[in-house]
């Protein structure tokens, strides 16, 4: 029904199979709001979440659409498993396909591993994080979101805001998003910018308050001094004053703006809780339409059996 086999990124993803993935999930969102939120469209099929790196919201969600699709699926923890006794992350994933598996979900601190991975399995595999690499699942619940609010993304003017350097979302939803013919606009400090901006066809502005007046909507990132040596923020307080969404700064600005953020947020750092839980945020909405996108996702690549009203 795609045309890849695999979700690994964004990067070259056919822009006709992005517009099959949320025009399913709009169907999917549809189901969510059943009173009985559930579909026997994958039954039968057996799906492995592999997480190497914490997450809530990739996590939940994936097991949510998984449950709600009538998949059977096993959740692995890197930390309690047997890579802890020294085993290979080749012969952790073989042995766990020999169990006989359809499809894997993974996340993993390392770029470019679930590309790694087709060289052991033959199951599907879909990429939930791969390190600052891409989140592609992430960046089409995203695109979901703007299209619920807008009904197109072709033109719309979106600003990618923070720490784009260390961003798998950032960048799997600039590929995204250029792919769909949105216009995409990076503002954060330049040395959080990466070296190859020219190369992704996007424009660049150190001025936020620029930047909120030509976009319709903004997706904020989080700081992720995990991934940071030291000293690329040298002071937060700062960072909030160039880059922060501050309630005093959306105050300023007389025009309609969205505001996003795949979370998890630094409330008071990147974005204000003020901001966070206001009107013109739709953060608790990509939320929602993260299990939808995921459904879809999960349903075209694993071969899901047509059901009325889906
Ligand atoms: N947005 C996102 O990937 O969140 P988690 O790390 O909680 O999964």
């Amino acid at each position: 029904m795609l045309e890849q086999k695999h979700l690994l990124g964004l990067e070259g993803y056919p822009g006709k199979d992005i517009q099959t993935i949320i025009d399913t999930a709009f169907n999917f969102r549809e189901v969510l709001d059943r009173p009985i939120k559930k579909v026997p469209s994958l039954q039968g099929v057996t799906i492995v979440n592999l997480f190497f790196e914490n997450s809530t919201r990739t996590r939940i969600s994936f097991e949510l659409a998984q449950k709600r699709l009538s998949a059977d699926t096993v959740n692995f923890s890197a930390s309690s498993s047997s890579l802890k006794k020294g085993e290979s992350f080749k012969d952790t994933s073989q042995n766990i396909e020999a169990m006989k598996i359809d499809a894997v979900v993974m996340r993993h601190p390392t770029p470019g591993s679930p590309k790694h991975l087709t060289n052991f399995i033959d199951s599907v595999i879909i990429n939930a994080g791969d390190g600052t690499h891409e989140h592609p699942t992430q960046a089409i619940l995203d695109m979901m979101s703007l299209y619920e609010k807008f009904g197109k993304l072709k033109g719309l003017r979106i600003g990618i805001v923070g720490d784009i350097m260390h961003s798998r979302v950032a960048l799997s939803n600039i590929h995204g998003l250029k792919t769909m013919g949105a216009k995409v606009t990076l503002c954060g400090p330049p040395n959080l910018i990466p070296e190859h901006i020219n190369d992704l066809g996007v424009s660049y502005s150190n001025n936020l308050d620029e930047v909120i007046e030509w976009a319709d909507a903004l997706n904020v990132l989080r700081i992720q001094k995990e991934r940071m040596g030291r000293g690329l923020v040298p002071s937060t307080r700062e960072y909030r004053s160039f880059f922060g969404i501050t309630s005093d700064r959306i105050k300023n600005h007389k025009k309609e703006i969205v505001i996003m953020h795949p979370g998890p947020m630094n409330r008071g750092v990147e974005i204000d809780g003020s901001v966070a839980d206001g009107d013109q945020t739709i953060i608790l909405d990509q939320v929602l339409n993260g299990v939808a996108s995921r459904m879809s996702i999960l349903y075209l690549l694993c071969g899901g059996k047509t059901v009325e009203g889906v």
